[in-house]
């Protein structure tokens, strides 16, 4: 049976009807017209579907939708700042950190939690912490670099 729920996303409030096995991406995209979330395995295993919820990043093709009720949801359509590219986005764009761009929402919404945590982690780390994003196209190099170049702009916070 179908319930009402509201979710916050992107600041903004929604009310939207949903069944109790609706993951979260199938509300963003199916639902919202979010398409930025992208929708790769469907089964918890490229990343492509991160979403940050209060800050953490979380694959929101094995979240449910209800579990997400009463948190703060940020989808790559929230991410730029009053029309600005965020830095990060703006650092993929110039340091060559995506080719067809499908990972790139998943990408660079794990980096902003990475950042979140630890302002200046190494590449080490980062390259850990985004095992979890696969790309097809790139071979990675130019996203690390990417994120490596946000980690080096000092007083920054994400
Ligand atoms: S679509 Fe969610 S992890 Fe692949
Ligand atoms: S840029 Fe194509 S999957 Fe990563």
């Amino acid at each position: 049976m179908k319930q009402a729920i509201e979710l916050n996303i992107n600041g903004d409030t929604h009310e939207i009807l949903v069944s109790p096995n609706n993951t979260l991406l199938e509300v963003l995209r199916d639902k919202l017209g979010l398409m930025g979330t992208k929708r790769g395995c469907d089964l918890g295993a490229c990343g492509a579907c991160t979403v940050l919820i209060n800050g953490d990043a979380y694959l929101s093709c094995i979240m449910l939708a209800v579990d997400a009720i009463g948190k703060e949801i940020l989808t790559i359509e929230g991410l730029d700042e009053g029309g600005d590219l965020h830095p990060l986005q703006r650092s993929f764009v110039e340091n060559g950190g995506l080719q067809c761009g499908f990972c790139t929402p998943g990408m660079i919404l794990t980096a902003k939690a990475i950042l979140g945590e630890e302002k200046h982690p190494t590449e080490e780390v980062i390259k850990r912490k985004m095992a979890g994003n696969l790309c097809r196209c790139t071979g990675y190099k130019k996203i690390f670099e990417a994120v490596m170049s946000v980690t080096e702009q000092s007083g920054k916070e994400f």
